[in-house]
């Protein structure tokens, strides 16, 4: 009765039911996995939020494909903050990063083509990728002093099905960003090959040093840029994304004409979020700062336990949410997360979750409220 690309091995793993039985225990866990940023302990200015989503406008029907001009208006005035220009016109407004992927998928991508995706990665492209009939291929990551692309086993990935390279920046769970002179390379090998970049940037903001170019303004190839006020104002609830085009001028325009006729086909965007936007929007500014904050306090927190320990270190984060534990590897890192969930009431992600090719890495997220961090990597490291 059903399509074959839905047929998924839906059964929870071995952590995910040790997750279910702890929950069902009312023993009190100690999240360091927390990422929903509407459960971390952040103020919000609830009134503003609430008080602009009821703009009488919302109650006139203006179907635009693109998304209501003023909304991406407000888009194109995020990007004038950060010294970066993107025209209001290659400009298409989606409920959700996750519906311009499906867009950029359907846009790119007959049956059975394929996108190379970074590994250690972000695990929400599988199924976006079933569900569009895309196959997925893998270009490693590696680390050595910070993580880089492996541009040599990049180029071997390459098949003649290949229509693009995701690239997710800073990337979910390394935290690096792309370098100046991988984003050249990636142009290289993009035109010569007809391929376009997809720049995942919902992270883009929270960059620990100094702050990261966006690819929104990168012409060297075809280049589709998302992002949306899920992490950069910490609403996930509201439903606000957007995918900007830039590129050679006769390809960017082809794909923007394309797009619309996909997004016409659902329009997603509903009237109140998107009168919404350019409140929405400035809640960045007191988010970001509160978010910034805590991930320098945890990362400090995290740095100062780690000074006791012997054979435990993190690797370099540049940016993002997340930061990674490298562990001994004398079991499986799907075995260690079962016990500290089941003996220590301590919940983090193994590394294979995000398909770190080895054992030996675990991941925490750095916007656990503080306490929670410190007591539950008190517990990890005393586990280890
Ligand atoms: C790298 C990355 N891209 C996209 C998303 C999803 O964003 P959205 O809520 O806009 O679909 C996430 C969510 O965690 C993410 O980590």
């Amino acid at each position: 009765m059903f399509a074959s690309r839905t047929k998924w091995n839906l059964k929870p793993n071995r952590l995910a039911e040790a997750l279910e039985r702890h929950k069902s225990s009312g023993r009190r866990l100690v999240d360091l996995s927390a990422s929903n940023p509407t459960e971390c302990g952040f103020k919000y200015d609830a009134r503003a939020i609430m008080r602009s989503l009821c703009a009488p406008a919302s109650m006139q029907y203006c179907p635009d494909p693109k998304g209501l001009k003023s909304a991406r208006q407000a888009v194109t005035d995020y990007y004038a903050e950060r010294g970066e220009g993107v025209a209001v016109d290659d400009l298409i407004l989606t409920a959700s990063t996750s519906e311009a992927y499906s867009f950029i998928f359907r846009l790119l991508c007959n049956p059975g083509d394929e996108l190379l995706i970074p590994t250690p990665g972000y695990p929400l492209f599988d199924f976006l990728a079933d569900v569009n009939d895309v196959k997925l291929a893998r270009y490693p990551l590696f680390y050595d002093h910070g993580w880089h692309i492996d541009m040599h086993a990049l180029k071997q990935a390459i098949m003649p099905r290949t229509r693009g390279i995701i690239v997710v920046h800073p990337n979910n769970p390394t935290g690096h960003f792309t370098k100046p002179e991988e984003i050249a390379q990636l142009n290289q090998i993009c035109s010569a090959n007809r391929m376009a970049i997809i720049a995942d940037e919902v992270f883009l903001d929270f960059a620990l040093d100094a702050a990261r170019k966006s690819f929104v303004a990168n012409t060297g190839a075809l280049t589709f840029t998302m992002s949306g006020i899920s992490k950069i104002s910490g609403l996930p609830q509201m439903k606000f994304a957007w995918l900007a085009v830039s590129g050679p001028e006769a390809e960017k325009r082809e794909a923007v004409a394309r797009l619309e006729m996909i997004a016409d086909t659902y329009l997603s965007m509903n009237a109140p979020i998107q009168w919404a936007a350019p409140v929405l929007l400035r809640q960045r500014m007191a988010f970001q700062e509160q978010l910034m904050a805590r991930v320098r306090a945890n990362l400090a927190e995290l740095d100062a336990q780690l000074a006791k320990m012997q054979h435990v270190s993190r690797l370099a984060v540049e940016g993002g949410w997340y930061a990674v534990l490298r562990i001994p590897a004398t079991r499986s890192d799907e075995d260690l997360a079962i016990e500290l969930l089941e003996k220590r009431d301590v919940y983090l992600h193994p590394g294979h979750f995000y398909d770190f090719p080895k054992d030996g890495y675990l991941v925490v997220s750095l916007i656990t409220p503080t306490q929670d961090f410190s007591e539950g990597l008190r517990r990890v490291f005393s586990t280890i």
